[in-house]
């Protein structure tokens, strides 16, 4: 069997909170293969960016094990996680967290400066990847001179910059009128089919059902993984073969 990019073993986010405490990822276990287009849906509070925030090394599990591409990464301090994220994962975040002092591909450079590439590196794999997006002709030009689309589309270049294993996407639509969230849609559709793995963590059903697969979060826990038939996951609340037991 191939070993999963992914892999969650009985994970859990737990924070303190008074007298009681708060499970925001409540025991969940599942698989990412590399080349999946993933999406994790769940409404607010559902414990959605706690696991981006895991799978992405900014954080780590309570207890359980994080295995990403075979290697448990569930204990690391923050240099190792930083090291990992930098030659793995790729952000998109809803707000774009592009740098307004920066030019566009100053921007995309940011994280190739970081894992130590020559400038001369930097700028071709930068101008490379705005290419991808269809972006190169502003490379010179500041986020606060783009429209909101184009800025997300840089971000997704700076995500793509650095060659990542997955990429991981947060609500990145949230911030777009519709016809920009669906374009931005599409390029995610394309990185899949040209085999990046994609993780897109969402609350809106529609944009899940854009993925090949969706898993459901609910209060911390899977409710639903299997395919992207909206009719399918849209309401589950509970896991069905959870609790009850077998009959
Ligand atoms: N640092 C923290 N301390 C205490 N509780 C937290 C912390 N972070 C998250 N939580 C709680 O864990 C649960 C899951 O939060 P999370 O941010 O993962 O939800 P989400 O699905 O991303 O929601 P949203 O769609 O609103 O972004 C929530 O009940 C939240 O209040
Ligand atoms: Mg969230």
């Amino acid at each position: 069997m191939m070993t999963p990019l992914i892999e969650f073993r009985n994970v859990y986010k737990i924070y303190p909170m008074g007298d009681t405490e708060v499970h925001a990822i409540d025991g969940i276990s599942m698989q990412v293969q590399k080349g999946e287009f993933l999406a994790i849906v769940g409404q607010s509070g559902s414990g959605k960016s706690t696991c981006m925030n895991i799978i992405g090394c900014l954080d780590v599990p309570t207890s359980g094990q994080y295995l990403l591409d075979g290697k448990d990464v569930s204990h690391m301090n923050d240099d190792e996680q930083a090291e990992i994220r930098n030659k793995k994962l790729g952000f998109i975040f809803q707000q774009y967290n592009l740098i307004p002092k920066l030019t566009v591909q100053q921007n995309v450079e940011l994280p190739l400066l970081y894992a130590g590439l020559s400038e001369r590196e930097q700028a071709e794999r930068a101008l490379a990847s705005l290419e991808r997006v269809g972006l190169r002709d502003k490379a010179k030009n500041f986020p606060n001179q783009l429209s909101g689309g184009q800025q997300q589309r840089v971000s997704i270049a700076r995500a793509l910059a650095g060659n990542p294993s997955i990429i991981l996407a947060d609500e990145p639509t949230g911030a777009l009128d519709s016809k920009t969230g669906k374009e931005v849609l599409q390029f995610l559709k394309k990185l899949h089919k040209e085999g990046n793995t994609i993780v897109l963590i969402t609350h809106d059903n529609t944009i899940a059902a854009q993925a090949e697969r969706v898993i459901r979060v609910h209060d911390g826990r899977v409710v639903y993984d299997g395919e992207s038939d909206i009719s399918k996951f849209a309401t589950v609340t509970y896991a069905g073969d959870d609790e009850e037991g077998d009959v």
